[in-house]
């Protein structure tokens, strides 16, 4: 089926509210365009889950600080389209800046802890940003199943903190990271990376791979993990480290000794492109608690 365009809130919540009126269910995949094949797995598991799939595309200006790469962000709307429609969406919502703000906006969602440290920390008005456009988002769209990559770990607990908290009728669903096939995980800002930036990339992956492996040999100290992971980013000079941090899973803050289920996180720049990224272990709980990519001890 051809993917159709959308670009008005009104007729997007037309065609959503006559679909669940005719009992189909609705699965929403939010992006800023420039779509990957990490974006494909989200489109494919609404395919697979959901009678109706819904794409936005909306590079918001309300997560980007005025330092930030909002003007240079990558845009590619044919070829998103095309990817849209080879995995299954059934609609691409396409809104303009002014149809989405059309006026100053007063109203910011704010998550409280789960935005503050890590991501929070290096850029301070991102998550209001991203929840305030989510929270838009899941009132345009309505009632739906939404999936979000497991990349964005930090993201993914916002959101799922802010529907919890303000009883937003969504389901939210998480999946995994997809990775090139020398680790380095899917993103759209991996275009702005120079070759030589390119190909010292998959550090990241490594210094996580690293840290999991620290934990794997019975480290229960968080300072000894950072440090196993912050030494293969600094001793790469294409990289600079923002923060490499080990975190538990669910409330993201630093467990002292570790235990339970964790989350590993690096964040590094490579020149102009800032790469995030991270893996699941656990200390004492059930592997399957922590991701795929996890280990137990
Ligand atoms: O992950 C993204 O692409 C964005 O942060 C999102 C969720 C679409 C909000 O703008």
């Amino acid at each position: 089926m051809p993917v159709t365009t959308v670009t008005t809130i009104a007729e997007l919540r037309d065609r959503l509210d006559a679909a669940r009126a005719a009992e189909q269910r609705v699965g929403f995949v939010p992006t800023m365009g420039f779509l990957h094949e990490g974006h494909a797995s989200l489109m494919r598991a609404a395919r697979a889950e959901t009678d109706v799939v819904v794409t936005s595309i909306f590079v918001n200006p309300l997560q980007f600080a005025p330092h930030e790469d909002l003007d240079a962000y990558p845009r590619d709307l044919a070829g998103d389209a095309a990817l849209a429609e080879d995995n299954g969406v059934d609609l691409l919502f396409v809104p303009s800046g002014g149809e989405m703000y059309p006026g100053r906006m007063r109203t910011s969602v704010s998550v409280g802890e789960v935005a503050a440290p890590l991501e929070g920390h290096s850029r301070p008005t991102h998550f209001d940003g991203v929840a305030t456009v989510v929270t838009k988002l899941f009132a345009i769209v309505g009632p739906c199943r939404a999936y979000f990559g497991e990349k964005d770990f930090q993201q993914l607990a916002v959101v799922r903190t802010m529907v919890r908290d303000l009883s937003i009728p969504v389901e939210v669903v998480g999946c995994p990271t997809v990775r090139e096939a020398d680790g380095l995980a899917m993103s759209s800002r991996n275009a702005y990376l120079t070759p030589e930036q390119r190909a010292a990339s998959p550090v990241v992956h490594r210094a996580l791979r690293t840290g999991v492996a620290a934990i794997e040999a019975g480290a229960t100290d968080p300072a000894e993990v950072r440090a196993a992971m912050a030494a293969l980013i600094d001793a790469e000079p294409l990289a600079e480290l923002d923060y490499a941090e080990v975190v538990d899973a669910a409330t993201l803050a630093v467990p002292d000794p570790l235990e339970g289920t964790l989350r590993l996180l690096v964040a590094a720049r490579f020149g102009a492109a800032r790469l995030i990224d991270n893996v699941g272990a656990s200390v004492g709980a059930t592997a399957e608690a922590a991701s795929t990519e996890g280990s137990s001890t």
